[in-house]
């Protein structure tokens, strides 16, 4: 049943969001891999999350509980039965990285996954996996697939797109096979895979490459910033590297706290978003509130299973149209339908392109926001890697349609506090997948 939702005047306070969704994911699928016992606090028991729960218990992991800490005991050797079907739901997260978890182990798994899964490409997974030498059947590259995994080679990489999950399955496919792997990116991309390995394990080795400066060849009186190498960051696993096992304590998913960060902006009032995930691969959003002309701000900064976390406040301003393009959309990637909402409330044009990812998301999300805005009123421009969107003060209540997309619902959700009369979101319920209480944490912000 679709959900009404009416404007509100009232908007702000302090809230906390539920657990990283990326973190929880790594945490509960490493167990598979790990020699010891991980113990997650604060572990999200969204739906996707719960998806690579229920996959660990597949592979022989123990899960127990207590006073709210759970514990993840592993197998002593990774089995499964024979024909195991693993269903990953709406998860992408969930079945890539398991891609190479099992392309990586002696062990045959069918992976499938929900209608949007089963459209999403997992050509990006079946290419390196299957040049380090595991067999992979599939019709056209798209769940449901059969991995056989072997013993590996090891593995150069340079990934040819950015994307935190085919560096993830990659490395956990090495991890598995207990073989080298060197990954290289020229863009880099969220690192919860990197840093868990750090944190629970040994033999993980990250190298960042900074710009110098060098002598300009034109001019020899000035000097100038070069890269030493075509590529930013390199993670290398050997035949040694392993996971022992430890706790994680997972932060407030940013790109939940996005939505309402979205609605301070949009309403020019404030909120404050405790305990959340400050990891600098994925706080692009703040960057751009701070140009759009919010102002935000960071208190009790401090690292906790090795990532940065804190409290983020954000009061909205005069919002100004901005362009977003190049290497930081990676960084703001999952924000873009949050975005597009304040984007609707700019003066100006806010132009997006280098996104044309968001095709492949559990939605097109090019082509659902646009609907979507243009429902309330908005001009909007869709391009081939991007979108135009033409900002005004005063929009339309509308009936929005979430495209089965945990991210459009919850975007058009806020939209709908701010528009003229009442909206309606068809398939609420779709929240679940990354925030079950995410209706309730919307009351609580305009009472
Ligand atoms: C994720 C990586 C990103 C992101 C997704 C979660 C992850 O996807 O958009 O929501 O947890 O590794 P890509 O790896 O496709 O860029």
């Amino acid at each position: 049943m679709p959900r009404k939702i009416h404007p509100t005047k009232k908007y702000g306070g302090t809230i906390s969001v539920p657990g990283d969704k990326s973190i929880g994911h790594r945490a509960a699928l490493l167990s598979i891999l790990s020699k010891g016992d991980i113990k997650i606090i604060n572990f999200p028991r969204n739906a996707d999350c719960l998806r690579s729960l229920e996959a660990a218990r597949a592979f022989g992991v123990r899960v127990s509980e207590q006073d709210g800490i759970m514990r993840l005991s592993p197998p002593e050797t990774l089995t499964i039965a024979p024909d195991t079907l693993i269903e990953c739901g709406n998860s992408a997260t969930t079945a890539r990285l398991l891609f190479g978890i099992i392309a990586g182990s002696n062990l045959t798994v069918t992976l499938s996954g929900d209608d949007s899964l089963s459209r999403r490409p997992m050509a990006r997974v079946i290419e390196p996996l299957s040049a380090m030498g595991a067999e992979v059947f599939s019709k056209e590259n798209k769940l449901p697939v059969k991995i056989s995994g072997k013993k590996l080679l090891p593995f150069d990489y340079e990934l040819p797109i950015p994307s935190a999950q085919v560096k993830s399955a990659v490395l956990l496919a090495g991890l598995a096979s207990s073989c080298s792997v060197n990954v290289r990116e020229k863009t880099i991309t969220r690192d919860h895979t990197e840093i868990m390995l750090e944190q629970l394990g040994e033999g993980v080795e990250v190298r960042e490459i900074k710009p110098v400066m060098v002598q300009d060849p034109v001019d020899p009186r000035k000097k100038k910033m070069h890269m030493p190498e075509s590529f930013k960051k390199e993670i290398r696993i050997t035949s040694q590297t392993r996971v022992n096992g430890g706790t994680v304590d997972i932060p407030g998913d940013f790109s939940t706290a996005a939505f309402f960060m979205a609605g301070a902006a949009v309403s020019k009032k404030t909120i404050t978003i405790e305990n959340v995930g400050l990891n600098p691969t994925r706080t692009g959003f703040l960057d751009y509130l701070r140009a759009a002309g919010c102002k935000v701000e960071i208190t009790e900064k401090r690292t906790v299973s090795g990532e940065l976390r804190g409290s983020v406040t954000v009061t909205g301003g005069e919002l100004k149209a901005r362009k977003i393009a190049g290497d930081s959309v990676v960084e703001l990637i999952d924000e873009i339908p949050a975005l597009s909402v304040v984007a609707a409330f700019a003066d100006g044009t806010t132009v997006i392109r280098d996104a044309g990812e968001l095709r492949a998301k559990e939605s097109d999300r090019l082509e659902a926001i646009t609907e979507n805005l243009k429902l309330m009123g908005v001009k909007c421009g869709v391009l081939e890697d991007g979108l135009a969107i033409e900002g005004r003060r005063e929009l339309t209540a509308a009936d929005f349609k979430s495209f089965g997309d945990h991210r459009i619902a919850m975007a058009f959700s806020v939209a709908s506090l701010f528009l003229i009369g009442p909206s309606s979101i068809d398939n609420p319920d779709i929240v679940e997948i990354s925030c079950p209480g995410f209706y309730s944490l919307l009351d609580k912000v305009t009472a």
